[in-house]
């Protein structure tokens, strides 16, 4: 019999995934992405299961405990995987979600495989679930499942966060199946945003598409109240500056240095390879200031890390042909011989790694055409202690409403781009630092310990640490 929490997360990836290495030997590395780095700190606080895929395909592995959590894994089908990963949730709902900055496409076995996962993943947290337990269900990939659930299990209290945004109506409804995406994500209780916008988007959708009523922000559905509200996520912050201020971090942030022959300015991105993040733009912005004349390559070096990501969707694989070709161009018109320009890694970084590139970087470029949040950004600022360091910051990240004194830019102005790129470089350091501090101060107070608090108290759950069964 399963082991039964009075705790569940589902989400679509658990936080490590199996990997089979070149021997044929199976391994559990760390998963990419936010919600990972995010939920990872909420459930060894809380303990609990987290029910989610294992990122392989065939039969999954059994259920196992690591650190505190018991993690519960879901299988998926080498067709699932295309058509309810690759295709449903990640070439229809993302780009829809994202303002369509790429075209979202439809396709009817997508949308029936997508029914199918999430009932798994629903009968999955029927399973596990503890009588009046609390689950808590994670983004796009599962909007069906609050509903599912409820049916299953009217017993339970629902929570639903969305990682990404909540897109204006006119664009969600595109979607061919918009009602019961919508029914799906009304079986919470509540259900969680980054943005107030997004929130605000969702309860006059409620209201347009199905005639539903509300006040404020909650809704009527079928005798319930469904609230809707706005809980930007954040990362461990204590964590981060532990981290960065580890000697041996801050020994290998010197190294990064003068490993790349001791810059003015080094110029830093670190994101999934991902359309939404804007990486060919700010290419483009630090290419066309070499041109000008405004940077030079030796005392301006650009580092771009881009974790493999989604790399059978289409959109995913033109990206990675534009990026490489754009920083090939660059390398190839400015850079010399022992001093390339842009040093691109198309690869993922451990943790201590990540800390010592953050703590090297004068400037973090974080350009997305559209974010839920973007915790690169917060992860930056963490890292910086008194070292000063400057942020630009997309206007249409999630992580903007916070970080109000980063440099802000509308990335779809190239111009604006490289003017936030030279004042960021330009400034004067007891500026940069005064900045810095406000962020960082912020960033204490909203860490994600209390995102998780916030959603979770106002989902009227109190304490939540587990004490599970087997
Ligand atoms: P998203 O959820 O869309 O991937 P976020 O910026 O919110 O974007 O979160 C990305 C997370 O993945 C961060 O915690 C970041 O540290 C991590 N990450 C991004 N790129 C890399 C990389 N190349 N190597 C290791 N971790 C990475
Ligand atoms: O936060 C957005 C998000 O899509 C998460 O849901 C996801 O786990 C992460 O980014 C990484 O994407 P993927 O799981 O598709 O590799």
């Amino acid at each position: 019999m399963a082991q039964r929490s009075s705790f569940v997360v589902v989400a679509n990836r658990l936080p490590v995934d199996e990997v089979t290495t070149p021997d044929g030997d199976k391994q559990w590395r760390p998963s990419p992405g936010g919600l990972v780095t995010a939920l990872h700190p909420v459930l060894t606080e809380h303990h609990g299961t987290w029910i989610g895929w294992a990122g392989g395909t065939g039969d999954a592995p059994e259920p196992f405990d690591l650190e505190g959590i018991h993690i519960h894994p879901v299988p998926l089908s080498g067709e699932e995987l295309e058509r309810y990963y690759e295709g449903q949730s990640n070439a229809t709902i993302w780009p829809l979600y994202h303002d369509a900055v790429e075209t979202p496409a439809y396709k009817r076995r997508w949308r029936e495989t997508y029914r199918v996962v999430n009932h798994r993943f629903a009968q999955a947290a029927a399973q596990v679930a503890d009588e009046g337990a609390t689950v808590w269900v994670q983004d796009y990939q599962l909007q069906l499942v609050p509903s599912m659930l409820r049916e299953m299990r009217p017993d339970l209290r629902i929570g639903f966060f969305l990682h990404i945004p909540f897109p204006p109506i006119e664009l969600f409804m595109q979607m061919p199946f918009r009602a019961e995406i919508l029914r799906g994500l009304l079986g919470a209780d509540l259900v969680g945003f980054q943005q107030k916008l997004a929130a605000q988007n969702f309860v006059r959708l409620a209201r347009h598409l199905l005639g539903l009523r509300y006040e404020g922000q909650s809704i009527q559905v079928d005798g319930r109240k469904v609230k809707a509200g706005a809980f930007p996520i954040s990362i461990d912050t204590r964590e981060m500056e532990r981290l960065a201020a580890d000697p041996s971090v801050q020994a290998r942030a010197k190294q990064i240095r003068a490993e790349l022959g001791d810059p003015k300015t080094v110029i830093l991105g670190v994101d999934r390879l991902d359309y939404t993040k804007g990486i060919e733009l700010r290419l483009k912005a630090f290419r066309e200031l070499l041109a000008d004349g405004k940077l030079n390559v030796g005392d301006a070096v650009m580092i771009q890390v881009a974790t493999p990501s989604r790399e059978r969707v289409e959109h995913y694989q033109t990206l990675r042909v534009k990026v490489e070709r754009e920083v090939g161009r660059i390398n190839g018109e400015f850079g010399k011989v022992g001093t390339p320009a842009v040093h691109y890694l198309h690869q993922s970084v451990d943790k201590q790694e990540l800390a010592a590139m953050y703590a090297a970087a004068d400037v973090m470029m974080v350009t997305p055409l559209r974010d839920g949040m973007n915790l690169v950004a917060k992860e930056y600022i963490a890292c910086r202690g008194d070292s000063g360091g400057a942020l630009v910051l997309s206007e249409f990240a999630g992580a903007a409403t916070e970080l109000r004194q980063s440099f802000l830019c509308n990335p779809h102005d190239p111009d604006g781009v490289k003017d936030a790129l030279l004042r960021a470089i330009n400034a004067e350091p007891a500026e940069l630092k005064r900045r810095m501090r406000v962020m960082q101060r912020h960033l204490r107070t909203h860490d994600v310990s209390r995102w998780a608090k916030t959603f979770l108290d106002e989902l009227g759950v109190g304490e939540t640490s587990d004490d599970s069964e087997g």
